[in-house]
């Protein structure tokens, strides 16, 4: 097919929306993983489009990647439609079952049993990835899942090559795989290790098989929905069948925020993250950029992170279950009420009695462009580390452990440090808060896709992620550039080794640092519309893989 090629500078004519990008160049897309990338381009190059791609590497992720997403998990979809100039937010966030309660994890003294919260069957929201796959075949793709579902449904079957990652994975969480007879596929000794290379998921396989022939209602009704439900409860969890009848993936209007002359589309609640980048927005002020002490800017960043993170703990929690007046939230105004008590010379304190020490999540991002414009920017998840270590015996499905990100207790961090309030306790059919932030910025005529796992840090790379791209950086540094965290809880600034803050001057303001060990796996995609060029770039911390084909007149 003939794709047009050379009318790029007729976009260099206007400002940096949605609606002056047509069509690229070619395809790109970047994931955590390269069996993932490669089913992306599988289907990209099969005619399907970004949205066709997003459910196999999706399914892909989940099958070659089990510790970081997958059918037993959610996330968030950003999906711009390029013919109808339409984005959206596709959440396929995890829900609380019906019979959930704002003290389900609390033990006879009212403390939170975090192992309950975290390990097995009771840990798991219900999932929301199958409906999400369902949503896009039906709503944006041009393949069947009978086709896009292919490429997992084959690496389930052949099995997945052992690598590092998988296998510092699976001795993390081995005490809990173990508690579990049918997570022990993922547990050393296992017979599914064929040879001691490769892990076979053959339930998993049939499983996404009957998907592919049934479609995705299949999950949430009938049999395997049935057995979903017995064997939870058998394990001691509360599914029950309405929990899977009842579950439906929302579009949700995105956040856009105007900075400078960016414009970025992002997350809204349930995910805090869109709120909380719109504040640091605001409060770094559009002049931050221009330069200036680089430690005054750096001492103003934190400031606003601080702030960011305080305001996450107070307000935000699931739209359809509590207030979030998301305008007034992600105000100018408003924003500088927040900076009303900020001190150029001292860095304020975080009040509170409860801090741990974040921790990176296990989540994954993925970023597809394709020909005609249409992306995708994914981040999915099933929490921590192999999730709720439950594999639902039979069907190779292992549940998150998402209930997690709800405030157990309102004032008790759970597994990232996260504080949480009572916007964001338990509630049947709820969805937790999530930092996860699938994110896309228009600016000086390119586009950006970008994302990560990280727990409670997404937020922090994203918006460090953001900054660089609108200073000019390609896709490569925005993914290798060394990385800062601060979430008010604990008070202490976090840096990779490398990054470049002066420290001494900053103690001196007040603030405490901490180096610690690399963290996120950010996924990029970046389209230069003037230049007509595409990158695609995978975080050299991870083990992932990106692609960028060009199409040339004549194919
Ligand atoms: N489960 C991590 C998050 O949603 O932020």
């Amino acid at each position: 097919m003939k794709r047009p090629s050379l009318l790029f500078c007729l976009f260099c004519l206007f400002g940096g929306s949605a609606a002056a990008y047509a069509n690229p160049p070619g395809h790109a897309l970047a994931s955590a993983h390269p069996a993932a990338t490669e089913a992306g381009l599988e289907i990209l190059n099969a005619g399907g489009n970004a949205f066709d791609a997003a459910v196999a590497v999706s399914a892909v992720l989940g099958v070659v990647e089990p510790y970081g997403s997958g059918l037993g998990g959610g996330g968030f979809f950003l999906l711009h439609d390029s013919a109808r100039n339409h984005t959206t937010m596709l959440d396929a966030r995890e829900r609380a079952p019906l019979a959930a309660h704002r003290d389900l994890y609390l033990d006879a003294d009212g403390n939170v049993d975090r192992d309950r919260a975290l390990n097995g069957p009771l840990a798991a929201g219900i999932p929301g990835i199958a409906a999400a796959w369902g949503h896009l075949a039906e709503h944006y793709g041009q393949l069947p899942l009978a086709h896009t579902l292919e490429p997992a449904i084959r690496y389930a079957q052949n099995g997945v090559p052992l690598n590092p990652e998988l296998e510092r994975a699976m001795t993390a969480r081995a005490e809990v795989l173990l508690r579990y007879p049918a997570s022990s596929i993922f547990t050393p000794g296992s017979p599914a290790l064929s040879s001691g290379t490769r892990i076979v998921q053959t339930d998993l396989a049939s499983t996404l098989g009957l998907l592919a022939e049934q479609g995705a209602q299949a999950f949430y009704r009938g049999p395997l929905a049935e057995t979903l439900v017995a064997e939870v409860q058998d394990s001691g969890g509360i599914w029950s069948r309405q929990d899977l009848e009842q579950y439906q993936v929302v579009e949700r209007e995105p956040i856009t925020i105007h900075w400078r002359n960016a414009e970025i589309v992002t997350v809204a609640p349930p995910s805090a993250t869109g709120v909380m980048l719109a504040q640091v927005f605001h409060m770094l002020g559009e002049d931050w950029l221009d330069g200036g002490d680089h430690d005054a800017r750096i001492h103003r960043l934190i400031e606003a992170l601080r702030r960011a993170y305080l305001e996450r703990a107070r307000h935000l929690g699931d739209p359809d279950h509590v207030d979030v007046p998301v305008q007034q939230l992600t105000s100018v105004e408003y924003a500088r009420k927040l900076m009303a008590d900020f001190d150029p010379e001292h860095a304020t304190r975080s009040k509170s009695l409860y801090a741990t020490e974040p921790e990176a999540g296990h989540t994954t991002h993925f970023s597809i462009l394709d020909r005609d414009g249409n992306w995708v920017s994914a981040t999915l998840s099933i929490n921590g580390l192999f999730g709720s270590g439950f594999v639902v015996p039979g069907t190779g499905v292992l549940l998150n452990n998402e209930m997690d990100d709800f405030s157990a207790k309102p004032g008790t961090p759970n597994l990232y440090g996260l504080v949480g309030s009572e916007a964001n306790a338990i509630a049947p059919g709820k969805r937790m808060l999530s930092s996860m932030a699938p994110t896309a910025v228009y600016h000086a005529n390119s586009l950006a896709l970008l994302g990560t796992p990280g727990g409670s840090r997404i937020t922090t790379m994203v918006m460090q992620g953001i900054l660089q791209f609108l200073q000019g950086a390609d896709a490569e540094s925005l993914v290798t550039s060394p990385r800062l965290h601060h979430q008010a809880l604990p008070d202490k600034v976090f840096t990779e080794p490398d990054a470049v803050v002066d420290r001494e001057r900053l103690e001196a303001r007040g603030h405490v640092f901490e180096v610690v060990e690399p963290w996120g796996n950010m996924q990029v995609v970046v389209w230069d519309i003037r230049e007509a060029r595409l990158e695609a770039a995978s975080d050299p911390r991870g083990i992932g893989s990106a692609e960028v084909e060009a199409l040339h007149v004549g194919n």
